[in-house]
């Protein structure tokens, strides 16, 4: 039920700072350990590399995902698009590991290759919101989202709350192979901070409605950049916008722009960066400077750390690994009023269905 809610889309951006205090409770013990099934882990341990496997925004949680993997856990980590690897798949590893990202867990693209990776005799993780869905029943193992149905085309809490158990699992494989630097990571403590974080960017709206207002209502086109974690939220903030808004939009790697996409820059084109990391920060912010040289309208989504007077949203304060957890919630919103404004039904964009159950 969407209640006082005028869609799904705005209620389940707001159940986010919920859904996170719903994982810290599911997945963490009073004394701090983590509840999953030892089997599990064990498995992954003996995994060389992990392959996450997933469609449209799950995909875009397998980017943040392989940063975990791979920064907090020291796992190769390889993120591939379910529709590729069905008919085109990577040379693997000699001992996969397979996680699926599935909202629905009844993705056909994504099943085709869970049969594939079943008939091959390899163990398999589906991280679903669904419980008893078809990649629940057919994978070696299952973690729910708890996100709460998801009833919106567009996905928005199972998103942050893919990347949340995608964390939670990261932290408990790091410990089982003993890394301090896991161990004295206190997630559940993150996640909470997470939570708050999002109440306070939730209650903020009115300043994302009126960027969406100046910034999108009748533009053609938008452009999203980032680097690193950023440019992964930048791909799932610019599907986000398009699918709802049918504004074309593009999210890519802030230094690909002076090698092509810069040329679509003119007046009055709206370009949205995010930029969270100190390392790269003065990069970004010298794209924006082309762009704006070039008439473009920039938004800027910050963390505080890097943060500059002008900055429309200035994201609280959160371990950096979990920084898309806070700056994809203003692209949410942006999305979200994007659409309205120009006079559409949000909760169901044109030529889209929930779950996609045909190749
Ligand atoms: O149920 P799934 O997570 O497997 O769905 C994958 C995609 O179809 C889904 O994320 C789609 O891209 C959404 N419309 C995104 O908002």
């Amino acid at each position: 039920q969407k209640g006082a809610y005028p869609y799904y889309m705005l209620k389940e951006i707001d159940e986010q700072p919920g859904v996170m205090r719903t994982l810290v409770q599911e997945y963490f013990n009073e004394d701090g350990s983590i509840k999953i099934d030892a089997d599990l882990l064990n498995a992954l341990s003996q995994a060389d590399r992990l392959y996450v496997v997933a469609a449209g925004t799950s995909y875009h949680a397998g980017l943040v995902g392989k940063e975990l993997f791979e920064k907090l856990a020291k796992i190769p980590t390889e993120v591939h698009v379910a529709s590729e690897f069905a008919y085109n798949p990577p040379l693997l590893s000699e001992k996969p590991f397979f996680i699926f990202l599935t909202q629905s867990g009844e993705t056909a693209d994504s099943r085709q290759v869970l049969t594939q990776v079943n008939a091959q005799g390899y163990p398999s993780l589906t991280i679903t919101n669904v419980k008893a869905s078809t990649l629940d029943r057919e994978a070696t193992y299952t973690l729910l989202l708890h996100a709460g149905p998801e009833i919106a085309v567009a996905s928005t809490k199972a998103y942050t709350a893919q990347i949340a158990v995608l964390a939670i699992l990261v932290k408990a494989y790091g410990e089982a192979k003993g890394l301090q630097a896991v161990k004295e990571f206190d997630l559940a403590a993150e996640l909470t901070k997470v939570a708050n974080g999002m109440q306070e960017l939730v209650d903020e709206k009115g300043t994302v409605e009126k960027v969406a207002k100046e910034m999108l209502e009748t533009t053609r086109n938008a452009f999203y950049l980032g680097r690193g974690i950023d440019y992964a939220v930048a791909q799932e903030a610019a599907l986000k916008l398009k699918e709802v808004s049918y504004i074309q939009t593009e999210g890519f790697a802030s230094g690909e722009l002076k090698h092509g996409t810069i040329a679509l820059i003119e007046e009055g084109t709206p370009v949205i960066a995010v930029i969270t990391n100190p390392k790269t920060a003065t990069h970004t912010r010298s794209n924006t400077q082309e762009v704006l040289a070039r008439g473009a309208n920039v938004m800027i989504i910050s963390s505080r750390g890097v943060a500059q007077e002008g900055d429309q949203v200035v994201l609280p304060d959160v371990n950096p690994l979990l920084s898309p957890l806070l700056s994809i919630v203003p692209t949410q919103l942006l999305a979200y009023y994007a659409s309205l404004q120009r006079g559409y039904d949000v909760d169901k964009p044109r030529n889209l269905a929930k779950s996609v159950t045909v190749e």
